[in-house]
């Protein structure tokens, strides 16, 4: 990545990295919630926060920012997974559930975090953007999707996640 010295832009933060480190902050709230014995619901409010914000940042500002012909296909699977993962959120967050059920579901939740961030979004889209868009590009989409990241964690976004679980988020169509 080009740094400030030998660049006449302002240096944003890399997208790519934004949002790689904040699937690995969601990692640890995982195995924290695995080790943890007692009432769970505190740190699965953390948990719904984190994912709640960073899945309106993507849906907001990163996949419009990066949608196109080669990567509609991936976007439009990535909104249905937020639902999938919204839907299990809405649920966790409902307090209907048993211990055994929190579990069962938390594990499923896991699944499909772990499949979209580490296996889709890291391992296909993430690396075909890197190719294909310029460290500036990539850098002020990161700083706008890092402000509105900010903007967001103290409203408690997890609070929002009950109404977004009718329909995937639009998406801009391709040019
Ligand atoms: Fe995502
Ligand atoms: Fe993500």
């Amino acid at each position: 990545m080009a740094t400030a010295k030998n660049t006449k832009s302002k240096p944003g933060t890399d997208v790519l990295a934004l949002l790689t480190a904040q699937h690995e902050e969601v990692d640890t709230l995982f195995e924290k919630l695995e080790k943890m014995t007692g009432d769970k619901k505190s740190t699965i409010i953390e948990l719904a926060d984190k994912l709640g914000a960073h899945a309106t940042i993507e849906e907001k500002v990163f996949y419009p920012g990066v949608m196109s012909k080669e990567t509609n296909e991936m976007l439009q699977e990535s909104v249905e997974e937020h639902l999938e993962i919204k839907r299990l959120l809405a649920d966790l967050l409902s307090d209907k559930l048993s211990a055994e059920q929190v579990d069962a579901k938390l594990s499923v939740l896991e699944e499909n975090v772990s499949h979209h961030a580490h296996e889709e979004e890291e391992g296909k889209l993430f690396p075909l953007l890197r190719e294909s868009m310029s460290d500036d590009e990539l850098g002020a989409l990161g700083s706008e999707c890092l402000a509105m990241f900010e903007a967001l964690m103290p409203q408690h976004p997890s609070q929002n996640i009950p109404n977004e679980t009718d329909r995937a988020a639009p998406l801009p169509s391709v040019a």
